[in-house]
């Protein structure tokens, strides 16, 4: 069976005690806990790494990053590189997020160095894709993230694609209280399942966790993630609440 993965997407927020004390009490959640059938996942900013790395040691909940330095060392002043944040004890971190591709302009190949690099730091990516709302509209939702992916992932050799779980996240769902219903977030899960297995064989693509992401929520998480290529959730706005982030690891 392949692992199943409920991963919170901080994003810009919170300052390093804010951060620290809610990586406790999620800790101290899923402590108390029966072992939760999902891998928990905190993605927080580069500051809280060190010391969530810390709360987080005999933890059930893992850490990792939401970006990583597309150069593996040297001056490139503000930049935080993948064996840098392994070495704080994160084992994941997020490639290709949208606002990662729009905001601070992130092509394809830029993206798949990153995801060499962290390969090779040894942190496995969270690779992300997804297409904005013009492009389903066009129905060229299905073309965007085949090229996102062939680009971006596609390139690396078969025995990397262990470090690698895929996170599709329509950008058109992000933060605006819109998700896909179950159905769309199938019929994705399952194109980009037969991507993998065409590139990379059916043992592969049986192996690959492939999380949506998009206004996930406590209310939508078990509908979405009953679907069969569903394993999972990248979590943002919910991932701040403590009892939502819990509900929707529950929901797996
Ligand atoms: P929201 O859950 O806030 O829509 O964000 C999703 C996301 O971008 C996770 O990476």
């Amino acid at each position: 069976m392949r692992k199943k993965i409920v991963a919170g997407n901080w994003k810009m927020n919170m300052n390093l005690e804010e951060g620290l004390n809610f990586a406790k009490s999620v800790d101290r959640y899923f402590r108390e806990k029966p072992a939760s059938k999902a891998e928990v996942i905190l993605c927080t900013p580069f500051i809280h790494l060190a010391g969530v790395s810390e709360i987080l040691k005999n933890s059930k909940v893992t850490l990792g990053a939401q970006n990583c330095a597309s150069e593996p060392s040297g001056a490139f002043t503000g930049e935080v590189s993948a064996s840098m944040i392994q070495s704080t004890g994160a084992q994941y971190v997020i490639i290709g997020h949208s606002e990662r591709r729009s905001y601070y302009h992130e092509d394809d190949r830029l993206l798949n160095k990153k995801t060499l690099l962290a390969i090779n730091a040894g942190l496995k990516a969270i690779f992300c894709c997804g297409e904005v709302k013009a492009e389903r509209e066009e129905g060229r939702h299905l073309i965007i993230v085949k090229r996102q992916l062939e680009e971006g992932l596609f390139t690396l050799p078969a025995e990397s694609m262990k470090m690698i779980v895929i996170a599709y996240e329509p950008v058109w769902a992000i933060g605006t209280g819109l998700t896909a219903t179950p159905e769309q977030a199938q019929e994705m899960h399952y194109y980009i399942r037969g991507l993998v297995r065409e590139k990379y064989g059916k043992e592969c693509a049986e192996g690959m966790t492939i999380l949506y992401g998009g206004s996930c929520k406590p209310s939508n998480a078990a509908e979405l993630f009953s679907k069969p290529d569903v394993d999972g959730g990248l979590i943002g706005g919910a991932s701040l609440k403590k009892e939502d982030f819990a509900a929707i690891a529950e929901a797996i």
